[in-house]
């Protein structure tokens, strides 16, 4: 299973690639909203520097040409770029659209597994169920994994399921057994899935121990 990290934050970008688990990046004008400072483009170019996995970079027009617009210019930044395009009547035309052109897509904004089945059809590459917002609204978002994952194998299309929307590691280990092809996490999320109380306990111990056996070998 892949691992995206879900931030537009260069920083905790070079962080996660250090620590050699990262596989790509999902950004949106909300994460983008966050860092501020340089633009947009900037930000995708310096990201794409770090990364050579997909880094995704959402449009913002609604219409088919202005997407088509926003994507070419994206696409024209770096060889990783895919294009983020809305779950729409509109953005399915544009995914089309990119699919002729070899633009790679990420669909956007998936609540259900026929969404989902509409943007693979379509020809986006990536297909992106929010899993935390179906959550947040009494809905089970780790069933839509599930049944577009399962649609996705079983009639062999040519796309990943990618469960967005991670509020917490739980979610990330529901999403690896529910079938997900990856999954974009916030960068506390992977925090929180390195820390473990035992290991932290563990560690604490052995160095006591250590430390102990070092004062025994000098007397
Ligand atoms: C990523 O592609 C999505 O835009 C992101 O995961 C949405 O997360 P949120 O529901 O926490 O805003």
């Amino acid at each position: 299973m892949k691992l995206f990290l879900d931030t537009a934050d260069v920083d905790e970008i070079r962080t996660v690639a250090r620590w050699g688990v990262l596989d790509g990046v999902t950004t949106n004008p909300t994460l983008y909203a966050k860092v501020g400072g340089a633009s947009y483009d900037d930000v995708l170019k310096e990201i794409c520097t770090i990364t050579d996995g997909p880094v995704s970079a959402e449009v913002i027009a609604d219409d088919v040409e202005g997407m088509l617009r926003e994507g070419r210019h994206f696409a024209g930044l770096a060889d990783n770029i895919v294009v983020k395009v809305p779950m729409t009547e509109l953005g399915l035309e544009a995914i089309s659209r990119f699919r002729a052109e070899g633009i790679r897509t990420n669909c956007t904004l998936i609540f259900t597994a026929n969404q989902g089945l509409l943007a693979a059809k379509a020809g986006a590459s990536l297909l992106s169920p929010f899993v935390g917002r179906l959550d947040d609204i009494n809905e089970d978002g780790l069933t839509v994994i599930r049944e577009l994952a399962e649609i996705i194998r079983f009639h062999e299309l040519d796309a990943e399921v990618l469960a967005a929307s991670v509020r917490h590691p739980r979610h990330v280990t529901e999403a690896a057994l529910a079938g997900a092809h990856v999954a974009t996490l916030p960068y506390k999320v992977f925090q929180q899935m390195v820390r473990h109380p035992l290991t932290d306990r563990g560690i604490e111990q052995f160095k006591k121990d250590w430390a102990a056996a070092q004062a025994a070998a000098r007397t």
